[in-house]
């Protein structure tokens, strides 16, 4: 039997939303279902690769064959995933939020009649991909995503350069494309290099393609 194209190689995953507090019943997020995230994790196991998926506060069931931890906030995911270093390959894929609330509540905050809304300080929180991207234990290979709703490409190559990744994955995730939270996905793969653009598919299929092109930046043995 033919040794699968990613044996021996290790994985982190990042996926899903993160929450952040602003009391113990109220948080702010970024809009993600984990979909995109879950089946790249899933598809890069399936070749063989020894997976850890991070994933933020999601729906949908833990992928098979995956070790996964779970959390809320961007600190917690960026301390889960430092603690998985070393790794062959990085996929960052959760819509990190990029602000937390800068001193949550330990109580509710009451709704006071007559007094005006609690104004909301925020601190900007780590960039998680971009930590790996310039980190002593660096993967061999790191790639980003760029959900964007205009300039795809250029914002995509800038995020490439800014980011330290191999690769970035851009799609358009205007409300029009039906793309955030639907099945379907149009991805373009922006490389130093150049630039290859996948037709609309399955979000399956866009991870099972991910997982192949991963796989041939690895000489076989
Ligand atoms: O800068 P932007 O959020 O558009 O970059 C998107 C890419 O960066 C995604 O791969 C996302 O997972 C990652 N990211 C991250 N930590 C952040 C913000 C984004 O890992 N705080």
């Amino acid at each position: 039997p033919q040794l699968k194209p990613l044996a021996g190689k290790k994985a982190i995953v990042t996926s899903g939303p993160t929450h952040e507090p602003i009391d113990p019943v109220r948080y702010i997020a970024n809009r993600s279902s984990g979909k995109q995230g879950h089946a790249i994790a899933a598809a890069l196991a399936k070749l063989g690769a020894k997976v850890t998926l991070v994933s933020g506060p999601v729906t949908i069931p833990d992928p098979a064959g995956v070790a996964v931890t779970h959390v809320e906030t961007a600190a917690e995911m960026l301390s889960a995933v430092e603690a998985a270093l070393p790794v062959d390959i990085a996929v960052m894929v959760a819509a990190v939020a990029d602000w937390r609330v800068a001193s949550s509540a330990n109580q509710k905050i009451k709704k006071q009649p007559g007094e005006a809304p609690p104004p909301l300080q925020l601190a900007e929180n780590p960039d998680i991909l971009k930590t790996v991207g310039h980190h002593v234990r660096r993967p061999g290979l790191v790639i980003g995503f760029a959900a964007e709703t205009q300039n795809v490409e250029a914002n995509g190559r800038k995020k490439l350069e800014a980011k330290g990744a191999d690769l970035i994955v851009a799609n358009d995730v205007s409300p029009e494309t039906g793309i955030m939270g639907g099945d379907r996905n149009r991805v373009k793969l922006i490389l130093p290099e150049g630039i290859i653009e996948w037709p609309s598919l399955a979000k399956d299929e866009v991870a099972e393609g991910l997982a192949q092109w991963v796989a041939d930046q690895f000489p076989s043995a």
